[in-house]
């Protein structure tokens, strides 16, 4: 068993990275970029000795599929996508990144000439906004209505997916993750109740440029939901909902406050609702693959303060 990581330098996916080393697998990394900054943050080199790392573009066809094929992949936890603001200004980009690049990793292990087994990260965008479901709990079964580029390829993905199951018997799990929040987490528009953490540990004011609510998602359990679909024998392209704690940003903010109440710096929230629907089920994922865990909030956030005082103190919170 041998498994690539694609986008294996991000947030989720160095926390995959540690939860398959963990394991004691054997992992093959694909990413733009070399540098671990985040896996340092939270493995120590000397658990890196399974690992290998391989730098390029995920719409790189012929270097992605060569991947597959040459390496003995058997899994693949395909990871690497640009997210929402990225897409949104650059349509024709994103879309190689992130359809192009995704048709990759389903053309690989079409091509391998041998199983291999897929879970890709889809995304709750393809949820349109809470009012255009009369605000009730989503199902896998409701029709996806993306108000955003990044949510029209993702529901193309889980549509690729299913297509290549029909035609060429590969089977896939696409998970659709709303807020991941925890170490590691700097990037993209719901990033910022993390960087709200950071800061917090750091001394410095921030206002989370956003208002409303969000389902957040400690990633650890993001992380392990990923492996635990990868590893699981389901057969078909299946698609599901990953579910949070969903909570107001002004409610976020009074529950870091408490959790810190020496903080001297001002935390507060303001800014436009994700235009995502927020109130997902997921029960089908938790019955179709077992021991998907879920953290309770307060456990998330205070194993992330925790984390980020512990770096701090080391001198390693940038
Ligand atoms: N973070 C969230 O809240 C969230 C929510 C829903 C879905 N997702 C999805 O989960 C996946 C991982 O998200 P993340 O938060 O870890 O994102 P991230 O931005 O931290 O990581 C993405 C990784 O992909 C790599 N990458 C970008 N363009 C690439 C390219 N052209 N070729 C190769 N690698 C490239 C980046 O270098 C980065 O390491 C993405 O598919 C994202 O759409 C994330």
């Amino acid at each position: 068993m041998r498994v690539l990581v694609t986008g294996a330098q991000g947030c989720i996916g160095a926390w995959v990275v540690r939860g398959l080393l963990a394991r004691g697998l054997d992992v093959l990394i694909y990413d733009l970029i070399p540098e671990a900054a985040r896996l340092d943050l939270i493995t120590d080199p000397t658990a890196r000795r399974n690992l290998r790392v391989t730098t390029g573009a995920i719409e790189d066809s012929a270097t992605v599929k060569g991947l597959i094929k040459d390496e003995g992949i058997t899994h693949v936890c395909h990871l690497a996508a640009v997210l929402m603001p990225f897409c949104q200004a650059n349509p024709i980009q994103g879309g190689l990144i992130n359809v192009i690049g995704t048709l990759n990793v389903f053309e690989g292990a079409r091509d391998a000439g041998r199983d291999v087994r897929i879970t890709y990260a889809s995304s709750s965008a393809v949820w349109g906004p809470e009012d255009a479901y009369l605000a009730h709990t989503l199902s896998e079964n409701e029709p996806t209505k993306p108000a955003t580029h990044y949510g029209v390829f993702k529901a193309a993905n889980e549509g690729n997916a299913r297509i290549f199951y029909a035609t060429n018997g590969i089977s896939s799990i696409g998970l659709r993750p709303w807020t991941v929040y925890g170490v590691g987490r700097d990037f993209g528009l719901t990033a910022s109740p993390t960087i709200a953490m950071k800061n917090l540990v750091l001394g410095k004011d921030y206002q989370i440029p956003l208002g409303g609510f969000m389902d957040l998602q400690y990633v650890e359990d993001v992380a392990e939901s990923f492996i635990r679909c990868l590893l699981a024998p389901v057969q078909g392209a299946h698609v599901f909902n990953l579910a949070g704690d969903v909570i107001h940003m002004d409610e976020l903010v009074n529950t870091l406050r408490s959790l810190r109440p020496n903080a001297t710096a001002q935390i507060s929230a303001a800014g436009p609702q994700v235009p995502v629907a927020y109130r997902m089920d997921d029960s089908a994922l938790r019955a179709a693959v077992p021991d998907i865990p879920k953290t309770p909030l307060d456990q998330g956030l205070r194993a992330t303060l925790e984390l980020y005082e512990k770096l701090h103190a080391e001198g390693r919170l940038a």
